[in-house]
């Protein structure tokens, strides 16, 4: 028999609605919300006001597109968290209720086990290679998720069986990302900006302190911090020295970022001798990334797996998929359960 899933994500800035046919996309519809860019960042309030404009037409236009009727659904995924609380109330409440509704299973999913399993998620009409956008990392394999609240090495063992095995001690990769490209005079979110810049500079242009951390885990605070005395020490020699450099900056930046990743990434694989290595979150969308996991791949004959850039950052359809796993094991939501900013894979 077929499933009919509904899968509605809203930790962070992306309203973002899909509909599954079992492991399938039919449709995944991402409302971002440009209101933030004025702020510099974030703001969690206007996040919150955003979600709740958008969900009703997003959800709707999803079904629309993926031909389904609501009676269909077999059940409704809902990011329950980790994500800023007054976001994710929205799309909870939401999935709530039409469930109450429906009559169908609530279906809860952990944010960062959707974007370790957005390699799972396959095309009901393959463009344009069904061959490559199918291909997906056989288990055990390692998941490096990287994203803009968060920087993880998984070790993913099945579906709904993953362990966190290194993190970040303070900012994610993204942060690190954003707050440089803030440095630099871009506006928010910096990352993608950086990316493009990065393409046209020399990546050996600067050097920035590396952090010694131990085991697998990461610091990204401290080379935001080698960044900003860095231009405030080259600015006071010439107001012009970041116009001057911007691509050289970037591509630096970038380099810098990337080698931190690759180097924890490199041991990990090592350490529990696996070669099926994946990548995935917001910053996998990040070019230089992609191409040092490639390289890494070729060096240490690894199996490369990036998941299609629409799967990369915050969409429903990931959300979908764990929910299609779910529902496999009948592992449903009781009603009364409440989304949480805090949320670790496995508790
Ligand atoms: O996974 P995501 O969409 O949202 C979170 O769950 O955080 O990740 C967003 C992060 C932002 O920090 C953004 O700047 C970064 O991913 N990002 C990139 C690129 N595209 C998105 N960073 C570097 N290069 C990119 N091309
Ligand atoms: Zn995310």
């Amino acid at each position: 028999m077929d499933i009919y899933l509904l899968a509605i994500e809203s930790s962070c800035d992306d309203t973002s609605a899909a509909v599954l046919r079992n492991d399938k996309v039919l449709a995944n519809l991402v409302a971002s919300q440009a209101v933030h860019e004025q702020h510099g960042g974030i703001v969690p309030e206007l996040a919150s006001r955003a979600h709740m404009q958008n969900i009703v037409p997003v959800v709707d236009e999803a079904l629309k597109q993926a031909g389904v009727k609501k009676e269909q659904l077999h059940a409704i995924a809902f990011t329950r968290g980790p994500g800023l609380i007054g976001s994710l109330l929205v799309g909870g409440m939401f999935s709530k209720a039409m469930t109450l509704a429906l009559k169908i299973p609530l279906i809860e999913v952990n944010h960062m086990q959707a974007h370790v399993l957005a390699h799972f998620i396959k095309e009901a009409s393959p463009q344009p290679s069904p061959k490559e956008r199918e291909r997906h990392p056989v288990f055990p394999f390692l998941c490096l998720t990287v994203s803009g609240g968060h920087t993880q090495i998984v070790l993913v063992r099945d579906y709904l069986e993953m362990e966190v095995v290194g993190e970040t001690n303070d900012d994610a990769a993204g942060e690190a990302f954003d707050k440089s490209a803030k440095l630099l005079g871009f506006p928010y979110p910096g990352g993608p900006l950086i990316d493009k810049h990065a393409q046209f500079g020399n990546p050996k242009a600067f050097k920035f302190g590396e952090p010694v951390v131990e085991g697998l885990d990461f610091s990204f605070s401290g080379l935001k911090t080698s960044i900003l005395y860095f231009l405030q020490k080259k600015e006071k020699e010439d107001k012009d020295f970041i116009q001057k450099n911007r691509n050289d900056l970037c591509a630096s930046i970038q380099e810098a970022i990337i080698n931190i990743l690759m180097k924890k990434l490199t041991k990990a694989a090592k350490q529990f001798a696996i070669k099926e290595i994946a990548i995935a979150g917001g910053v996998s969308a990040n070019s230089g990334l992609r191409k040092a996991l490639e390289e890494g791949g070729k060096k240490h004959g690894w199996n490369v797996y990036i998941p299609p850039f629409e799967y990369c950052t915050d969409n429903a359809a990931m959300i979908g998929i764990v929910g299609y796993y779910k529902y496999l094991k009948k592992d449903f939501a009781l009603q009364g359960i409440n989304p949480v900013a805090r949320y670790a894979i496995g508790d």
